[in-house]
């Protein structure tokens, strides 16, 4: 039994959790869940960043202390992870004690490592942006544009981390370990950044700019800036637990290079520690073709109202987390960029969700009560369609592990929701209200077996489901008179488990949506 420790980014406080947010933290609780059903003892680590300037101008903006702002942003947070059923073992804050005290420690090692060192900075600075400018701020005939207010020429002494030392290194290791980085055409990314060398790292500001950070432990003027502190976590929240180093970091695009892909594991190294074993990287929901984010609503097209921005957590409240869950996993191309529409979630909702899983379930538990007193029947007859049925099974079960054990979330749901299609056909072709008439034995025997193969059919599906819709798999089981599924391995062999068990008489699993609200007039 394998241990499996993995992360999300942890979000930034600086605003409410929006669905960009909610599909990480679903995406790693679907691998998470798949692990801890494959035997893994899994440990779950997700949390919030609560440093830097723009949280600390949130909070003065809304005139409270940073402090009391990011309590409130981690209300929601959390919020979130209980309305989605996110099964994280571990929240870490960057502003705890334990994160705190790891960061200094790590600071000073470094330090007198004398990976840490001064040095004075003398640049272009916006007072009203509280930052210094690079050459690409300039407006095209070279002037500061207006936005930045005042800009005057400012010396400051800083303190960086020499990153530039270990370029060569992480080179050789991207090289020697090429599944570092998910997808794969995202690690040539990485390379690809490698290929020109590295700057070495400011890791501080001062205070009298930022006061909103971790203190230097060697220079009390300072704190530390917002990624040395907030990919510390990582290590900082099973610094104590043996648990280092992480087998999986899920994160945005945003955010691979060059902070997971190349401060990190460079950082990691510089204090003696093991790189992170793999990094996931997804892409971005979009609506309107535009990322989802704290700040952007979908656009308006020409000539429309602007639509509200849709709130899509609402989701998972009015129809719990289970529809949201599926529909984030099976619409989203691992690595690539997503459009999410309200229609395209009803579509799902309706088709794959009532359609093809629902109404199969009350159509056995329907029969079952009609035919067979309420009572999962022996398989009898055992004929061409029973055969194809479980030939069809054995192929798919051994696809949906090989799939979800690669990542490949999506496809392996498209592979089980082919066996579904094909379980409703197999009851089209039996037409058990057609063998419940007749007044053959051989007719009886088939329509036991009908009932038979889609009960165990569906605790099959039920059992692979589990991962990604928790509380609707648990729910199918039991109207099947089953015990929740606990593993997938051993789970998937096609068996008789729910032979004679007294079946639940009617469960609608996915109710039908209302018609979509049509604007009043
Ligand atoms: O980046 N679609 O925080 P964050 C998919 N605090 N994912 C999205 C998204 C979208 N539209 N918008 C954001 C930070 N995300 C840092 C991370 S980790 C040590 C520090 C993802 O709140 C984003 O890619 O801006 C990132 O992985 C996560 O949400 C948090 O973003
Ligand atoms: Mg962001």
């Amino acid at each position: 039994m394998g241990r499996f420790y993995l992360t999300t980014a942890i979000d930034y406080a600086n605003g409410a959790p929006h669905l960009g947010h909610a599909y990480e933290k679903v995406l790693a609780d679907v691998i998470a869940r798949h692990r801890r059903m494959r035997g893994d003892q899994v440990h779950f680590l997700t949390g919030l960043d609560e440093h830097g300037q723009k949280v600390e101008q949130t909070a003065r903006r809304a005139g409270i202390e940073p402090r009391a702002h990011c309590d409130a942003i981690a209300g929601l947070f959390r919020g979130m992870l209980g309305l989605l059923d996110i099964s994280n073992d571990d929240y870490i804050r960057t502003t705890e004690p334990r994160h705190v005290r790891v960061v200094q420690d790590a600071l000073q090692r470094l330090f007198d490592a004398g990976l840490v060192y001064r040095a004075e900075y003398t640049g272009f600075y916006s007072v009203r942006q509280e930052q210094f400018l690079l050459e690409k701020d300039r407006a095209p005939d070279g002037s500061w544009p207006s936005l930045l207010g005042e800009v005057v020429q400012l010396t400051e002494a800083n303190y960086f981390f020499r990153l530039s030392q270990f370029q060569a290194w992480l080179v050789g290791h991207l090289e020697t370990h090429p599944d570092f980085v998910y997808p794969r055409f995202r690690q040539r990314q990485v390379l690809e950044f490698l290929r020109e060398p590295v700057n070495d790292l400011c890791i501080s500001r001062p205070k009298s700019r930022l006061s909103w950070g971790i203190e230097l432990p060697f220079d009390r003027d300072y704190v530390t800036y917002v990624w040395f502190d907030a990919l510390t976590n990582y290590y900082s929240a099973v610094a104590d637990k043996g648990l280092w180093p992480a087998d999986l970091h899920v994160i945005g695009k945003d955010i691979l290079v060059p902070p997971h892909a190349v401060y990190w594991p460079c950082m990691l190294k510089a204090l003696g520690l093991e790189p992170p074993r793999r990094l996931l990287v997804h892409g971005w929901w979009t609506m309107g073709g535009a990322k989802v984010s704290k700040t952007q609503a979908p656009a308006a097209a020409a000539g429309e109202p602007a639509p509200r921005p849709l709130d899509a957590l609402a989701l998972a409240r009015d129809h719990g987390a289970d529809p949201l869950r599926y529909f984030l996993i099976r619409e989203m191309t691992l690595g690539q960029d997503s459009e999410f529409t309200l229609e395209l979630f009803r579509q799902r909702y309706r088709t794959d969700l009532g359609n093809d899983l629902g109404n199969l379930l009350n159509r056995l538990l329907n029969m079952a009560g009609r035919y067979a007193a309420g009572k999962l029947p022996a398989p009898a007859a055992d004929e061409a369609p029973e055969r194809e049925l479980r030939a069809l099974w054995s192929s798919t079960a051994a696809k949906y592990l090989a799939l979800s054990s690669d990542l490949q979330l999506k496809e392996s749901l498209e592979e089980l929701w082919v066996f579904i299609r094909a379980l409703n056909a197999y009851v089209d072709t039996r037409a058990p209200w057609k063998l419940g008439k007749s007044a053959d034995p051989a007719d009886r025997s088939r329509l036991d077996s009908c009932l038979a193969h889609v009960g165990e059919g569906l605790r099959l599906v039920a059992t692979c489901l589990t991962p990604v819709m928790p509380t609707v798999s648990t729910r199918l089981l039991a109207d099947l008179g089953l015990p929740p599924a606990t593993r997938l391995d051993e789970g998937l062999a096609w068996s008789s488990v729910g032979v004679g068990r007294a079946l639940a008489e009617k469960d609608i699993l996915f109710p039908p949506l209302d018609p979509p609200a049509t604007p009043a007039s």
